[in-house]
């Protein structure tokens, strides 16, 4: 069976490596595991600038922590400013446009363009303790705006461009941000994605934003009001050219609130996750290294879109803060064609590849003949991030963009746990192709039941986490109580992730997927229950029930389950318009892949509908197990048969 493939570190990578043996990573667990104090007061002290030197390495009072307390320092110092000295004319970033347009940018040239914006910021009143959502093209100024931001010491909440003005408009409200920073729009597939009109449109009762900065990126007729909208151009002209490029970043506490970033939980409503200032830095800069191997003469992609998570920490704050450069993309991997990505390898000799299973198994269906075509020779590691790699897909990855010579990192992690906590220090653990291997130092996972009680190796249970660490998210924005609900007491005092996951009798863990209502499509998470409010707001929707179904290629799929107010309808023009209203509701990515139509759902005595069952019906076909809580069984069955007439 392909799962008992293991493959060790290759010599000539282990000899290079920062952790070379497993020797090493032990030892760097077990001082972490028994003294974290001194493993992360030392890394701390050496890894990062500080203005003010911190008194405690952590405060641990469940569930909630600070790290590096009483200290003082900025994540855009640490980013830029400390690199100027030796590596100011490094490239930070190859920046390349979808239509073919190309930057680069060095670290000196990076901080000029954050020192000038920080200096926009403060000339429209936005200063430290403010809110600002940034929503953004994947260009380089969506790094500047958030470096900016966090040079201020103003909270920023990056939202996805493929977000909607609905969703835009919610996250706004929840954040209470003074300002949005955006652009006319951005490009994919050779479209314009028209981001300054949603967000016109997710501004109409929204009292709490007095400024909107629109960065000119498409050059298209855009709305502009008076007195609210300015172009970034013309705000940064705007500034005083004796100081324009001086901005000393702010001494802020290790725990200010650096940003927020919304999620899909298992309700309707997202949750904004706080990530703080020093903890979250060190961790980022540490897993650079311990993870990616980062070496400075590296030019790594993570080819995710800063709108999420993995942007934010391995685009921005973790690559720049180990002094990396990278490549940044605007487009995607099928524009102009399939070739795209591999000639982007060739052509800035990209040594480190992180991207997600859903890209590599949309390219394995285009075959092999596409990067056959480049020079993928330069790449020395691979990285895999989102959702669980099938066996199959690790081994393709691995033999053809890798040239069976470069091992992969498939690294775990959530938002809410800011970095990377399960994944292999490539050249010390042997790999087993879709496991995560083992633990970053410091934390210290178990597969668990409900009770808390570990369960035996090879079985099924709930993954959770035992000690905080210095990335962890610190709350919900606003909702304190929630957050102590959703992580901290589904097993009582340890941190609940919502994946199931199994250790082999080697220790290896294996993450199987969600055991919540949150499903994972193309590796963006969504929860089912966003996508049924979505849905009951059509007038023609009566109930809507919303499951994931198995995809070969995005992992999973939305499927929704729909009963219709009274009425004729034409049900196959209804089908489309209700996949056109959730991608207007929620975004593009969320737009459903198949709508069924019922008569009735199944729910349980109490009226809970039995996703269980929905789940089996798109899988399987069939129904088993117990279903004796069902109301109208009728239902069952007629979905059921419904799906074997499809
Ligand atoms: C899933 C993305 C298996 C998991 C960084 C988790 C994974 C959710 C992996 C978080 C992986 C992420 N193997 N599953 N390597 N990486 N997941 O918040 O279910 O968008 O809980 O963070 O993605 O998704 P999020």
């Amino acid at each position: 069976m392909s799962q008992e493939a293991i493959y060790p570190p290759p010599a000539a990578f282990a000899a290079q490596a920062n952790v070379p043996s497993l020797e090493a990573y032990q030892a760097l667990c077990a001082k972490a595991a028994e003294h974290p104090e001194e493993f992360w007061g030392e890394l701390a002290q050496k890894e990062l600038h500080w203005f003010a030197p911190y008194k405690n390495v952590f405060e641990w009072n469940p569930p909630f922590v600070k790290w590096f307390t009483g200290g003082k320092t900025n994540i855009a110092y640490n980013c830029l400013d400390r690199h100027l000295a030796t590596n100011g004319g490094k490239v930070a970033f190859h920046w390349e446009g979808e239509p073919g347009d190309t930057r680069t940018i060095t670290y000196a040239e990076l901080h000029r363009l954050v020192c000038r914006f920080a200096n926009v910021l403060k000339s429209r009143g936005l200063n430290t303790g403010d809110r600002a959502i940034i929503y953004m093209p994947m260009v380089p100024e969506a790094a500047v705006a958030m470096l900016a931001c966090a040079r201020l010491g103003i909270t920023h909440s990056v939202v996805f461009g493929g977000f909607s003005a609905e969703a835009l408009r919610a996250r706004i409200q929840d954040l209470g941000a003074q300002a949005v920073i955006t652009a006319d729009g951005g490009w994919r597939r050779k479209k314009e994605v028209r981001l300054k009109d949603a967000v016109d449109e997710s501004l109409a009762g929204c009292e709490t934003i007095h400024t909107v900065i629109v960065h000119r990126r498409t050059g298209s007729n855009i709305h502009m009001q008076a007195g609210r909208d300015f172009y970034w151009a013309d705000l940064e002209a705007a500034l005083d050219p004796a100081t324009a490029n001086d901005c000393p970043a702010v001494e802020l506490d290790s725990e200010h609130p650096l940003y927020v970033l919304y999620t899909s939980g298992t309700t309707g409503k997202p949750k904004g996750i706080l990530h703080t200032t020093a903890g979250y830095n060190l961790f980022l800069h540490m897993t650079m290294k311990w993870v990616f191997d980062l070496k400075p003469s590296d030019v790594y992609w993570c080819s995710a879109d800063i709108g999420w998570v993995t942007g934010h920490s391995y685009i921005v704050y973790g690559p720049l803060s180990a002094g990396a450069t990278s490549i940044m993309y605007e487009g995607t991997l099928d524009t102009p064609d399939f070739g795209r990505w591999w000639s982007i390898v060739e052509r800035y000799k990209a040594s480190i590849l992180y991207t997600s299973p859903t890209a590599i198994r949309a390219l394995i269906r285009q075959g092999e003949q596409w990067p056959e075509k480049y020079n993928l020779t330069s790449l020395r590691l691979l990285g895999s991030v989102g959702e669980p790699i099938n066996p199959a897909a690790w081994e393709w990855y691995h033999r053809v963009i890798g040239g069976s010579r470069c091992p992969i990192v498939d690294t775990w992690w959530q938002t809410e746990t800011g970095g990377i906590l399960i994944a292999p220090m490539p050249g010390a653990v042997a790999l087993k192709p879709g496991s995560g291997t083992f633990p970053m130092p410091g934390v210290l996972p178990e597969v668990v039941d409900l009770s808390g009680k570990p369960v035996p190796a090879g079985a099924e249970g709930y993954l959770v986490l035992r000690r905080p660490w210095p990335a962890m998210l610190r709350t919900i924005w606003g909702d304190p109580k929630r957050y102590e609900e959703q992580y901290w007491s589904r097993v009582p005092g340890v941190y609940f992730t919502g994946d199931a996951a199994r250790r082999d009798a080697g220790g290896y863990l294996w993450v199987l997927g969600r055991v919540d209502d949150v499903m994972n499509v193309s590796g963006h998470r969504l929860s089912t229950m966003e996508v049924e409010s979505a849905l009951v707001k059509h007038p023609a929707v009566a109930e809507a029930a919303v499951v994931g179904k198995p995809h070969e290629i995005t992992g999973q799929a939305v499927c929704c389950f729909v009963t219709l107010k009274q009425g004729a309808h034409d049900h196959e023009a209804l089908g489309k318009e209700l996949r056109q209203w959730v991608a207007h509701e929620i975004g593009s990515f969320a737009r459903p892949e198949e709508i069924r139509f019922t008569e009735g759902l199944p729910k349980t005595r109490s009226g809970k509908i039995m996703r269980r069952l929905l789940r089996e019906i798109v899988t399987t076909n069939s129904v088993s197990g117990d279903v004796t809580t069902l109301e109208d069984l009728s239902v069952v069955s007629k979905l059921a048969a419904q799906q074997e007439d499809d």
